[in-house]
C-alpha cells in the first residue's frame, strides 16, 4: 500500500475508533508495513522491557530476542518472570533474564537496577502500567498509579543512566485512553475527593507521551525518545481491569503481538523517525487531538518537576531547573 492509500484509511478509519483501534484497524494497516524495517540485527543490545512478563511486553520480548537482542524482563512476580524467561530462551541466542522489581516501590527499583549490573543498557521500554479499581498509596505517599506509571519508570530510567554507559533509546506504552483527558496535576498526583482508577490511568497515559517528547528535547542525538499507543489488546490486564469492555470488545482485540508491534518497530528499527514523537500502527499521531486537551507550557513545566520531585532524584533530569 503506498502513503496516498495510508492516509486514505487512516483518516477513514480514525473516527471509526473501535474498528481502528482493534484487530480490524491493524489488518487493515498492517500491507503498508515496510518489511525492511526490521530486517535488522540487534546482536550485542542489551533491552530491558518492564512489564515484559506478559501480554504486550511479552510479546515484544519474543519479537526483539528473534532479532537477536539480550532481552531483560522486568516484573513483580518471580514465577511469571521464571516462566517468562524459559519461553524467551527456547529461541536461540542472547540469554534472556528476569529482573524483579516493582516499580511503585524506590527501594525495589533501586535493588533492581543493582541487580542489572554495570554492563550498559542501550535500549529500554516502559511498557509496565496498573489500572487499579481503588486509591492506595506506596511506601512514599504517592498515589500508585501515578507511581508505577510515571514516577517510578522516570527513578527506573535515570538510575540506568546513572550507573552504566548511557541508554540510547526509550520507547513509552502509553494508551489511546489518553485522548480524552487533559492533564490535571492534581488528578495525576490522586489529590481527588473520589478516586476513579481510569482517569488516574488516563492521565499518567497522557503525561508519558508528554515525558517522551520532553526527554528528545533534552537529549537530542544523544537519546531516541518515542511514545506509541498498542490499540486496544487483549491481554491479561484487560480482562482483570476491565471485564465489561473486555467482554463486549473481544472479537475485535488485537492480539499481543499485533499490540506489540509497533512498540518492536520503535524499539528495533533503524528506520529515520523523529524522536519525541507519538506513534500508533508505525505512523506518527497528533495526541491532542480532541478539543481542549492540549497541555500548555507552564503545565509541561510543572509536570516534569513534580515528577523528579516525587522520584527524589539527586539532581535534574528533564525538568528545566
Ligand atoms: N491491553 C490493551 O488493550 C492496552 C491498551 C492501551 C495501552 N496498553 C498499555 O500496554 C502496556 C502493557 O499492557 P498489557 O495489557 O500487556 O498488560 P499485562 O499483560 O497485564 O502486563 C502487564 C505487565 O506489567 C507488569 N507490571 C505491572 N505492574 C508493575 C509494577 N508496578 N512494576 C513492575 N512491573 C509491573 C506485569 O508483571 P507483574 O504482575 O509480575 O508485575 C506484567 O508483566 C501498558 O502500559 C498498558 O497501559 C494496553
Amino acid at each position: 500500500m503506498n502513503s496516498f492509500l495510508r492516509r486514505i484509511t487512516s483518516r477513514v478509519l480514525d473516527p471509526l475508533v473501535p474498528a481502528s483501534f482493534g484487530r480490524p484497524g491493524f489488518l487493515l494497516r498492517a500491507p503498508a508495513f515496510d518489511p525492511r524495517d526490521l530486517d535488522v540485527s540487534l546482536a550485542g543490545q542489551r533491552i530491558v522491557i518492564t512489564g515484559g512478563t506478559s501480554g504486550i511486553g511479552f510479546a515484544a520480548a519474543q519479537a526483539l530476542k528473534r532479532l537477536h537482542a539480550e532481552v531483560i524482563v522486568v516484573g513483580r512476580d518471580p514465577a511469571k518472570g521464571l516462566s517468562a524467561v524459559e519461553a524467551l530462551n527456547r529461541v536461540d541466542g542472547a540469554e534472556a533474564r528476569f529482573v524483579r522489581c516493582d516499580l511503585s516501590d524506590f527501594r525495589s527499583i533501586d535493588e533492581a537496577v543493582r541487580d542489572l549490573g554495570p554492563k550498559s543498557i542501550d535500549r529500554l521500554v516502559h511498557n509496565a502500567s496498573i489500572l487499579p479499581d481503588e486509591l492506595s498509596r506506596t511506601a512514599e505517599g504517592l498515589e500508585a498509579t501515578y507511581a508505577s506509571n510515571l514516577v517510578g519508570p522516570l527513578r527506573f530510567q535515570f538510575l540506568i543512566d546513572e550507573s552504566a554507559e548511557r541508554l540510547r533509546r526509550v520507547v513509552w506504552v502509553s494508551s489511546g485512553g489518553m485522548y480524552a483527558v487533559p492533564l490535571d496535576l492534581r488528578v495525576l498526583r490522586g489529590d481527588v475527593k473520589r478516586f476513579d482508577g481510569v482517569t488516574a490511568y488516563a492521565q499518567t497515559k497522557r503525561a508519558q507521551i508528554l515525558v517522551a517528547e520532553r526527554m528528545a528535547a533534552t537529549f537530542g542525538s544523544r537519546l531516541r525518545s518515542y511514545s506509541m499507543h498498542p490499540g486496544w489488546v487483549d491481554t491479561p490486564s484487560v480482562a482483570s481491569s476491565l471485564p465489561r469492555f473486555h467482554a463486549l470488545t473481544k472479537a475485535f482485540l488485537r492480539t499481543p503481538e499485533q499490540g506489540a508491534d509497533t512498540v518492536i518497530w520503535l524499539t528495533a528499527t533503524d528506520a529515520p523517525l523523529e524522536s519525541g514523537a507519538f506513534y500508533f500502527d508505525r505512523e506518527r499521531q497528533n495526541s491532542e487531538l480532541v478539543p481542549g486537551t492540549a497541555t500548555s507550557l507552564k503545565t509541561r513545566e510543572e509536570l516534569f518537576a513534580a515528577i523528579e520531585r516525587d522520584a527524589k532524584l539527586p539532581r535534574t533530569f528533564i525538568s528545566a531547573s
